[in-house]
């Protein structure tokens, strides 16, 4: 955990910033995989641990803003559970590590809630994202499952929000962590690969790594000879000489900060010509994107470069033609880049996802609904203290690749013959995380290979 201090202060910036009622926070609880007793691993609720700072299922808590009041509702273990635990602090000592005196037990909950909704009092909540906390709130609120996101507090959501997306020197610090063990995790996946292997095998050393570090996986490993299925969780390909291997793979600490990196490299000690030739234009583009980063430049913006320099190199290569800026303005670049170049990530990979992508990365102001484009999750201008990923990709997707050319769609822009000869290619990503400062940006972690000299000598290295 951090200093008491800086739950105290995290929650008075937050108090400050709203009227009056109540403010209810649902931690998160156990969830089952198979049967009660056994379970998924357990993630608090990131906003919980931001406030709170306790990693403890079954909490929940109330800041009442009229009277400043904070109280922590949770039960202290039984006998029955110590004996299948062990012994946890206490609900009080939990409590006061985040500088919180006030406790009940948690069935105290439903009457400090109802109670205020019959008083007529506000009760702002955040939208929930597990059926537990929806069946909670129904409960406590009376409000229908179904309606509890258009529900939620705007208020409390955009407080929330603008407080975590700028990250403080501790969260810095912690993300670099997470940051530096992703790229442990990264290198030996470089060193180890070789054909013949399962890419299960890899899953599971990176996996092996974080959790060595005493932390966790931040979100479920991409290690894939199939790099153009962007979230491809699929590990039971065998690695075949002349493949490209694609993985995505980051760290989360104990404390609950994300890395999120992504390398691509052969399957063989070096590249082919044609997969030095996409490397290198992905590459282009990530260099340009992460040397646009500053204060005051919108991510939008810096997306719309990536973009360019992807088709630029997509031209060059014969799979693009005609004019690039209409092209790239109608979205025909997104063929080969279907996703956005970047998201904020903390305590989350995606950071606060669950509060909404449209006050996180836009401000309040609408998405675009353009393929492609639709899928960027961070477009606003940049402050010092944002963190985010910066990940252009070339993914070659037969299926959509068929799609398009049976539509007829963009062949103003798009060389269907050339593209056939790269179906079966796959694709390639490379992701960094960077932090925006005064004057510029940073690449977070330590060094790691990412020019094709660099990849290829890291690759040799196993032999
Ligand atoms: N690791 C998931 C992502 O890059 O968005
Ligand atoms: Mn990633
Ligand atoms: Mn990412």
């Amino acid at each position: 955990m951090f200093s008491v201090q800086t739950y105290i202060d995290r929650r008075a910036r937050l108090q400050a910033q709203l009227s009056s009622g109540l403010l209810l926070f649902l931690g998160n609880d156990e969830s089952p995989m198979n049967y009660a007793a056994n379970t998924f691993h357990f993630r608090q609720d990131s906003t919980f641990l931001y406030f709170f700072g306790v990693d403890q299922p079954g909490w929940a808590a109330v800041i009442d803003l009229d009277e400043g009041r904070t109280v922590l509702f949770a039960d202290d273990l039984t006998i029955d559970d110590i004996v299948w635990t062990g012994v946890l602090p206490t609900v009080a000592e939990l409590a006061a590590n985040g500088g919180v005196t006030e406790t009940r037990l948690a069935a105290g909950l439903d009457a400090v809630v109802k109670g205020a909704v019959a008083r007529g009092r506000t009760v702002r909540y955040l939208p929930p994202y597990r059926p537990e906390n929806r069946l909670k709130l129904f409960s406590l609120l009376g409000i229908h499952p179904d309606r509890q996101g258009d529900a939620a507090s705007v208020d409390l959501v955009r407080a929330v929000v603008e407080m975590r997306v700028i990250k403080s020197a501790d969260e810095i610090a912690e993300i670099e962590t997470a940051v530096n063990t992703s790229v442990d995790m990264h290198l030996a996946a470089m060193r180890m690969v070789r054909p013949g292997m399962m890419e299960s095998e890899v899953a599971a050393r990176v996996t092996e790594i974080a959790i060595a570090a005493g932390g966790h996986l931040a979100f479920p490993v991409i290690a894939t000879v199939h790099g153009e299925t962007l979230h491809n969780h699929f590990h039971g390909n065998t690695l075949k000489p002349g493949d490209m291997f694609l993985l995505d793979a980051g760290a989360e600490t104990a404390m609950h900060y994300a890395g999120d990196l992504t390398s691509t490299f052969p399957v063989d000690p070096t590249f082919t010509p044609r997969q030095k030739e996409v490397y290198q234009v992905v590459l282009g583009a990530h260099l340009a994107a992460v040397g646009a980063c500053r204060p005051g430049v919108r991510f939008r913006d810096v997306h719309g470069l990536a973009c360019r320099r992807l088709a630029e190199g997509l031209k060059d290569l014969g799979l693009m033609k005609g004019n690039l800026d209409d092209a790239v303005e109608q979205g025909a670049h997104a063929m080969f880049f279907q996703c956005g170049t970047g998201h904020m990530f903390g305590l989350d990979v995606h950071d606060m996802e669950d509060l909404g992508e449209v006050w996180v990365g836009y401000e309040g102001q609408p998405k675009s609904t353009q393929f492609g484009l639709k899928s960027l999750r961070l477009a606003r201008p940049l402050r010092p203290g944002f963190v985010f990923t910066v990940e252009p990709g070339l993914y070659f997707i037969p299926e959509l690749a068929r799609r398009w050319k049976a539509e007829g769609k963009f062949t103003d822009y798009i060389d269907y013959g050339t593209l056939e000869t790269y179906l079966g290619f796959g694709g390639i990503r490379i992701e960094e995380n960077v932090l925006v400062t005064p004057d510029g940006c940073r690449i977070l972690g330590k060094w790691r290979p990412r020019t094709l000299e660099e990849v290829e000598g890291v690759r040799l290295e196993q032999r």
